[in-house]
């Protein structure tokens, strides 16, 4: 069993509004795809890691790899205008060998080893899976100005997160149906879904934020004391 990995990094970081983008923000002196990086290259299931990033990060990711020794990190490749874009120019690199392959954000560094090789075992053997949070808030759907219609079931409910992994050939099949059909997503699971495929959800952890404002850069800073992967 061959498993590919692929971090998206290759976003501007908009709502972060940092004045470099948010993946290479630093956290305790390192940068946060570093972090990121070193739980995949820490997970003995996993064979090599793919960093899409944008081209004038190319010598930076190069930079990084050498210094923390990151030997299953291959090299960069070229992300796209849409999250979705950027994994799919990196699908088109991966080992032939690969026969799962797990899709994980740059800027979710506390991911522990156990959600990524729970996800990786039952993508194996159901063909996909993500990993999720039950919901803690009551979820409410509401027309767009703002009209509460209906309160939903929260005990149905869930944060998705990532890592989202996927037999090969089910995570081609769902980009090429949807280039075919131009759906765009920022969660690959919704892609696969289209197939008519349920993905299964591993249960995960309140800790793997994805750093997204301001406010998260503060979290991280609280939950990197604590981390333990
Ligand atoms: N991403 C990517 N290619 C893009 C857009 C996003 O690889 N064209 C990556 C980001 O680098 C990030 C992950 O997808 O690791 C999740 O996206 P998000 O949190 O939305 O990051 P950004 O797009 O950078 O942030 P924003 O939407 O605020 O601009
Ligand atoms: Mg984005």
């Amino acid at each position: 069993m061959f498993v590919s990995v692929i971090i998206p990094a290759a976003g501007f970081g908009e709502r972060m509004g940092a004045t470099i983008n948010k993946q290479f923000l630093l956290l305790d002196g390192k940068p946060i795809l570093v972090h990121t990086l070193e739980r995949f290259q820490l997970c003995e299931a996993v064979d090599e890691i793919i960093v899409a990033t944008q081209k004038s990060s190319f010598p930076l990711i190069e930079e990084i790899t050498r210094t923390f020794s990151l030997t299953k990190v291959k090299p960069p490749v070229e992300g796209g205008q849409r999250r979705q874009d950027s994994i799919f120019n990196a699908m088109n690199t991966i080992d032939e060998k690969a026969d799962i392959i797990s899709v994980h954000d740059a800027v979710r560094p506390f991911v522990h080893m156990k959600e990524i090789t729970q996800s990786i075992e039952t993508a194996k053997f159901y063909g996909a899976s993500v990993v999720a949070v039950r919901a803690k808030d009551t979820m409410k759907r509401a027309t767009t100005d703002g009209r509460v219609q209906e309160t939903l079931n929260r005990s149905a409910l869930w944060s998705v997160q990532t890592p989202q992994t996927f037999q090969r050939k089910i995570l081609f099949d769902a980009y090429a149906n949807a280039e075919k059909e131009h759906i765009s997503a920022t969660d690959d699971s919704f892609l696969v879904e289209q197939l008519g495929i349920s993905p299964i959800i591993v249960e995960g952890s309140y800790e793997n934020i994805k750093i997204t404002t301001p406010d998260d850069l503060l979290m991280a800073e609280l939950l990197l004391k604590r981390f333990v992967p």
